[in-house]
């Protein structure tokens, strides 16, 4: 099943004036359990792309399939709750809430979407899936920046999305807590859960199902070879 369709997303803004595509005519299919990896050099569109894709981000041409729907048809309040019902997304470095202990970051979506779900168990769950429980009552500065990074990944994963984003959750990791993230992310998609990251790391490419490249906007497959 396709989670997710672009057919030739553009995204244009300026720069000194001069209109330019952050992202230029971009088709990317992302399968059901599949994990897809996003490569590019800085500026080349990757975060655009998935705030597009996240629907956090209105294209200025093209169009966006989630499960089959034409997303850009729906009005902002139902974009809102289809993207905290189905969509996971771990912004780019680190965003948790100070304030909130790493238990309350990850149960806080949960607030926005109130189910019969038990939300504290639910939480267990998620710390104990991504070998954080141990950390449960800290604050995200007693952290490392795996941890903390997992502790992100989590948060994403409360509310069971069937797509999760994740712009450079490797940024800034050691090899193994890189290695840890890219588990986590493996396992997920074994469970039907398509994940697509961007990175900068090789270890993390080279766990990917399938890599795509961004350059200048331009998105392009690449060939498994090349990774
Ligand atoms: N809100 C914005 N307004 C104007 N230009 C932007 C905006 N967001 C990103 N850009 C530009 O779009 C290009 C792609 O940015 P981005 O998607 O952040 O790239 P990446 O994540 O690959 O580093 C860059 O040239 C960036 O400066
Ligand atoms: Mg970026």
């Amino acid at each position: 099943m396709t989670v997710l369709e672009t057919s030739n997303l553009c995204k244009e803004y300026r720069r000194n004036g001069d209109p330019f595509l952050a992202v230029d005519n971009a088709c990317l299919e992302v399968g059901e359990g599949e994990l897809i990896g996003v490569v590019g050099r800085s500026g080349s569109g990757k975060t655009t792309l998935l705030n597009l894709a996240a629907g956090l981000l209105k294209p200025t041409s093209g169009g966006v399939r989630f499960e089959g729907a034409d997303i850009l048809a729906l009005p902002d309040g139902e974009m809102s709750r289809l993207r905290n019902r189905r969509i996971g997304y771990v912004p780019q470095g680190q965003s948790l809430l100070a304030n909130l202990t790493v238990f309350d970051n990850v149960r806080l979506p949960f607030h926005f979407l109130p189910r019969g779900d038990d939300a504290s168990g639910r939480t267990s769950f998620l710390l104990d899936e991504l070998g954080i429980s141990h950390l449960a009552d800290m604050y995200p500065a007693q952290l490392s920046g795996g941890e903390m990074r997992r502790a992100a990944i989590a948060r994403a994963m409360m509310n069971r999305p069937i797509l999760l984003l994740a712009d450079e959750p490797t940024g800034d990791l050691d090899p193994a807590a890189i290695r840890g993230v890219m588990d986590v992310f493996a396992a997920l998609a074994a469970r039907g859960v398509a994940v697509v990251f961007s990175t900068h790391e090789d270890e993390a490419v080279g766990r990917a199902d399938r890599v795509v490249e961004m350059a200048s906007g331009k998105l392009s497959e690449r060939m498994h070879s090349e990774a």
